[in-house]
């Protein structure tokens, strides 16, 4: 069953041996790592940024998991308050747990919380035009596609254009929850 929970820097080593297996199944739909990014005290860096951006309320990293293993990541990020109440989702899973559902579920869950937990109104995720997969998984969860915005992220060392997807809180107007 898929689960997800939030990263732990204990994480870290599950985390270099899945992003190295997967290293090359991942490269073409990733921003460059950055240096040290597959070394264990690299991935510690990552897990502990990522975490100081979850205490300052911007961000919520999780790791997907099939059962007690951890399988991928799907985190909420540049979460805006205010009038926008909005956040991205980004994820990735690894290619020998690929077509099972895994994606679809996590990213079914971090909806649910990004609306009943967080209160938002809207998440928004951006796909590569030829990432069907990632299309499909966003469509299965109600996801619209709202724009088509040339050269606008640098993945696998160049700009690429992205097909941009949208999903609203189905339960309507949000009441802002923080300024
Ligand atoms: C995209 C990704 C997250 C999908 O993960 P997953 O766990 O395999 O996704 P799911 O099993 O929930 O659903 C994927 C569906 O898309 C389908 N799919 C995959 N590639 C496809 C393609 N080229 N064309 C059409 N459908 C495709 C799968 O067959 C599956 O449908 P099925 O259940 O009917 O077989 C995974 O491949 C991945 O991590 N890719 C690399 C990183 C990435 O692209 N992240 C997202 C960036 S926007």
């Amino acid at each position: 069953m898929t689960t997800i929970r939030l990263v732990t820097v204990g994480d870290a080593p599950a985390l270099l041996s899945l992003r190295t297996a997967n290293r090359a199944f991942l490269t073409p739909w990733e921003p460059d790592p950055p240096p040290g990014g597959f070394t264990l005290n690299g991935q510690r860096e990552a897990v502990r940024r990522l975490l100081s951006g979850y205490a300052e309320g911007t961000l919520i990293p999780h790791v997907i998991l099939d059962g007690d293993r951890i399988i991928g990541r799907i985190t909420l990020s540049n979460i805006i308050r205010g009038p926008f109440q909005s956040c991205f989702v980004g994820y990735w899973v690894a290619q020998a747990d690929n077509g099972r559902g895994h994606a679809t579920a996590a990213v079914a869950r971090v909806a649910e919380s990004a609306f009943e937990d967080l209160g938002l109104h809207r998440l928004e995720a951006g796909t590569l035009p030829h990432n069907k997969g990632s299309q499909e998984v966003l469509r299965r969860n109600g996801f619209t596609q709202f724009g088509h915005a040339p050269r606008y992220l640098r993945i696998a060392g160049r700009w690429q254009d992205h097909i941009l997807f949208q999903k609203l809180n189905p339960a309507g107007d949000q009441d802002a929850q923080s300024a």
